[in-house]
């Protein structure tokens, strides 16, 4: 279609954007000659950045968001170690509340950094949906201090330990070095809270004069869904450590083609 029917128009509604035919005589007057405009209008409600930040920017805060979730959920998981177990193990000495309630600090205070920077990102905690996937680990071994402290803290929190660096990268390969360096720093936080686990987890088998990495193994098959998952972070786990024992035999060997393809057409 030929532009010299056309007037171009931006609407006052917000997402109105349109463009009308002339008016009849409109151009043969010369009265409205289309004019392209420099730069077309668009609602005023629609924040626009960037084309070479928006995708980023947008993963950035998804990620920051989502660890946002999690910082909030391990603030709970330390209070509940304390005050879940406190009671069924009056034998637990005071260095164990001051373990956990340094963790319950560490995380509070990494999901109050996480929110902040996703308020200077121009989001919030909220934005997006979250899970309570750790809420979960925390039920399932609401009943044994050592499935706890296997699944929570020796599982899951080492597994962060694996993520996070990969993480940190990606956002100091966008520019982000705020965020980078705030996440290395929980990072390097993370790492005492693994630590932790460990050190009660063992302080309790040898108390009790039990076999404790064939008891781990055990725990953790019974109370973790899946099996562990390469690639470790083998120097983040040895600076809590965590030595490989702790977890190269919980990875479930892969199954040949042939195996895997077979079980999956019976399914
Ligand atoms: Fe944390
Ligand atoms: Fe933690």
């Amino acid at each position: 279609m030929a532009a010299q029917g056309l007037r171009f128009t931006t609407g006052t509604s917000p997402g109105l954007i349109k463009s009308v035919p002339a008016r009849a005589g409109e151009d043969e007057a010369g009265e409205e000659a289309v004019t392209a405009p420099d730069h077309p209008g668009r609602p005023e409600h629609l924040e626009v950045v960037d084309p070479r930040h928006a995708k980023s920017t947008k993963s950035r805060i998804a990620m920051l968001h989502a660890l946002a979730n999690i910082e909030a959920w391990a603030i709970d998981v330390s209070w509940d170690i304390i005050a879940r177990f406190a009671a069924k193990h009056p034998e637990l000495p005071d260095a164990f509340f001051d373990d956990w309630v340094a963790v319950a600090d560490d995380e509070a205070r990494h999901h109050s950094q996480l929110v902040a920077r996703l308020e200077e990102l121009g989001s919030h905690f909220g934005a997006l949906p979250v899970h309570e996937g750790l809420w979960e680990t925390a039920e399932t071994t609401a009943d044994s201090l050592l499935a706890r402290l296997a699944v929570m803290h020796m599982v899951h929190e080492a597994h962060g330990l694996d993520v996070t660096p990969k993480t940190i990268a990606r956002f100091a390969s966008q520019g982000d070095k705020t965020s980078a360096e705030m996440l290395q720093h929980i990072y390097e936080e993370e790492i005492t809270h693994v630590a932790a686990g460990l050190r009660w987890f063992t302080w309790l088998c040898d108390r009790d004069g039990l076999d404790t990495l064939p008891l781990f193994y055990d725990l953790v098959r019974a109370n973790f869904a899946g099996s562990l998952k390469p690639p470790f972070n083998t120097d983040g786990r040895a600076a809590a450590g965590m030595t490989e024992e702790w977890y190269l035999p919980l990875v479930e060997p892969k199954k040949p083609k042939k195996a895997a393809a077979a079980t999956e057409a019976a399914a």
